[in-house]
């Protein structure tokens, strides 16, 4: 055929519907060029159909920016602050509009799909990836993914959820098998997967490289076609992770409804198609919808429309870099200021000292597939010295300085925060610590800056010191945002998404061997397997400090503010409730200090009477609430009965029981405002 008999044909048609020009497509396509599009080739791409003219469809990652891995290193694109940064401004439009300009950014380099969000649960603080990730909490993580997706997708670049699923720690990776009960898959792993399916429509979903009770990510058809497709109703196709099919089979992968294998030809080499169609263990319909599901997803990024059509990319604009800078102004997390020794008065210093290895460190281009070539960064010195050039000088002894700061915390090297290496230990390095004993000796007014994507210890040292902000991987601009909190032309507002424990022993997953890193078991002597029980279950994060009793270092939702914030007048409008009604509750808050400033309303639900077990609280909604001085807002929630649900495993349903159920308006989980109680009637 000719280019101009190609333009021509139906699949071609802009005007024509979706379904039908992915139809035409298919049924153009020959057994062997259907095979062909399963399997990528130059690490990131699929590979062409020139008879049809189906060009190569074009992967990079992500999460937190254009990745250099997808670009061949050839672009340098825009650093956004990591994701467990932007989960802490708990500010879902911050997260739509970076999902948008992330987009824009793929766009711009040539590609159609982002390898991201990656939003496996923080199970363990060590896990190499909580950097990347986002929260221990579903239901942020929740919000957070449907936010960032249909920001993507809103610019016609497709999504691509991970690490789908039970991928909570890089130890063991490729083969471990997370044992994860039912009813804890789809109260805490499953439910950001789900709302992106269902809320956001995603386009892509990435299998994991783990096992699943027993079964590799990319072949398991419980998690994959039971749940994902059946189930959630997902419509897009699902891509492996890079190489997680290796230790799996054709009919296995095929089966459980994997559309796009990479990145090379493993499983679904011709041959082993072939044989596996020909032995009837798959079907040529089958085959049909793994292919028809990429397919569609190559209509919705435009790659067979008007290229003036399709919304146009940029990369590294002043849009994107102000988007980066707000998601860190907001992500920011002030941890502890004793006697409000900040923010700092620039007219009051003379003198600053800033010591510690990452004072003036870059963190872009390092952590793993998420490494980024950055347009720049300003680290935290240069973001220091860019703020007080004529008006402080900087001196090396903390002794002869006003204030000093210490940037300390973890790098992106093997095991302090990188993907396929877990951390070794909750506890910053001892030259580290040394360090921070140190400094504060010899001064009294030091602030301690923490650089790092994953909780730390530091009750060794905490109590000496005054004022510590956790600021994490913050992005391009990071060393500017970090200066402006300090100096308070920025109130910080972000508040943790994950717990920091005081040690290690006191996280859910690090009760044993068995819950972490797993354990090997050997049968007959067959080569061991390696398998990771989550025992805790359900109780992950603050539900499993909650159910303990066991008091955190810092709180899941905790974070202070240079101003003041009084909540009153809790009203739920209903006090009985039944399934049609919606619970409808409204708050007043004021800033009652003088700055303006950020709080962020926490909303949760205990179920009193309940035949199951359940956490003493559960995140159920939260809000933003930004207040000029003096300010009062009221602020509405109006929740769907189902929030009070959970799921049982021997019905397979989610259920609500009849009875009380606590309402409880918290400023953090362990800052409870005001409580109120309504009351479930079947
Ligand atoms: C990572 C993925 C990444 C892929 C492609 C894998 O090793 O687990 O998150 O998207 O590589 O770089």
């Amino acid at each position: 055929m000719s280019s101009e008999e190609i333009s021509r044909l139906p699949y071609l048609d802009e005007d024509l519907e979706l379904e039908k020009r992915v139809d035409d497509l298919l049924g153009r396509m020959t057994l062997e060029e259907k095979i062909k599009v399963l399997a990528g080739k130059m690490f990131f791409f699929t590979k062409t159909i020139k008879r049809l003219g189906l060009k190569s469809f074009k992967m990079t990652d992500g999460p937190h920016g254009v990745g250099a891995l997808g670009t061949y290193f050839k672009k340098k694109t825009t650093y956004f602050p990591v994701a467990i940064c932007r989960a802490s401004t708990w500010n879902l439009e911050l997260s739509e509009q970076f999902g948008q300009a992330l987009a824009e950014e793929v766009r711009a380099v040539g590609r159609h799909m982002i390898l991201g969000p990656a939003i496996n649960i923080h199970r363990t603080p060590l896990c190499g990836r909580t950097f990347e990730y986002q929260t221990e909490d579903p239901y942020l993580n929740s919000e957070l993914a449907v936010a960032v997706v249909k920001g993507v997708q809103s610019k016609r670049i497709a999504a691509c959820i991970k690490h789908y699923v039970g991928n909570n720690q890089e130890k063991w990776r490729f083969n471990v098998s997370s044992e994860i009960d039912e009813r804890t898959l789809r109260e805490i792993y499953l439910p950001a997967f789900e709302a992106s399916v269902k809320n956001a429509d995603v386009w892509s979903v990435m299998a994991c490289y783990n096992k699943v009770n027993g079964v590799h990510g990319c072949e398991n058809k419980d998690i994959l076609m039971e749940k994902l497709i059946n189930d959630f109703g997902f419509q897009g196709f699902i891509v492996s992770d890079w190489f997680a099919t290796k230790f799996t089979t054709t009919e296995g992968c095929m089966k459980a409804g994997l559309s796009l294998e990479m990145p090379y030809r493993n499983v679904y080499k011709k041959a082993k198609i072939l044989e596996a169609l020909k032995s009837s263990q798959i079907t040529e319909e089958i085959l049909n919808d793994r292919v028809r599901r990429l397919l569609r997803v190559m209509f919705l990024v435009g790659m067979f429309d008007n290229k003036e059509k399709i919304p146009e990319g940029s990369l590294g604009t002043p849009e994107h870099i102000q988007i980066a800078k707000k998601i860190a102004e907001e992500g920011i997390v002030l941890l502890k200021n004793e006697n409000n020794i900040l923010p700092l008065d620039i007219s009051q210093i003379k003198k600053i000292a800033v010591l510690g290895p990452n004072a003036n460190k870059k963190f872009a281009f390092s952590g793993g597939s998420s490494m980024i070539r950055s347009i720049y960064e300003v680290t935290p010195l240069a973001g220091l010295k860019n703020k007080c050039k004529n008006k402080i000088e900087f001196v090396n002894l903390p002794s002869e300085a006003d204030v000093a700061i210490v940037f300390a915390g973890l790098n992106h090297s093997k095991n302090m925060d990188t993907e396929n290496s877990d951390r070794l230990t909750l506890d910053l390095s001892s030259s580290q610590i040394d360090l921070i004993k140190n400094t504060v000796k010899n001064n009294s007014n030091t602030i301690v800056v923490l650089l790092n994507g994953s909780p730390i210890a530091m009750s060794d040292w905490i109590k000496d010191v005054p004022a510590v902000i956790e600021a994490w991987y913050p992005g391009l601009e990071g060393g500017n945002v970090i200066a402006d909190i300090l100096f308070g032309d920025v109130n910080p507002s972000g508040k943790l998404p994950i717990t920091f424990p005081k040690k290690l022993e006191d996280s859910p997953a690090h009760k044993s061997e068995r819950t972490y890193p797993g354990i090997k078991e050997s049968i007959n002597n067959s080569k061991p397997l390696k398998k990771v029980f989550y025992d805790e279950g359900i109780f992950v994060g603050y539900r499993h400090f909650d159910k303990n009793n066991i008091e955190p270092l810092f709180p899941f939702g905790y974070g202070l503010s240079y101003t003041t914030f009084k909540y009153e007048n809790l009203k739920i409008k209903k006090a009985e409730i039944s399934k049609n009604d919606k619970i409808e509750i409204s708050v007043d808050i004021t800033n009652t200090g003088n700055r303006k400033g950020a709080e962020i309303m926490q909303i949760y639900i205990n179920d009193c009477e309940c035949s199951a077990e359940r956490p003493p609280k559960e995140l159920k909604a939260f809000k933003k609430v930004f207040l000029e001085p003096g300010e009062k807002q009221t602020i509405n929630f109006e929740l769907d009965p189902n929030i009070l649900s959970f799921f049982d495993p021997k019905s397979n349903k989610w259920i609500i029981e009849s009875g009380k159920f606590k309402v409880l308006v918290a400023s953090s989980s362990r800052d409870i405002k005001l409580e109120g109680e309504i009351d479930y009637i079947e």
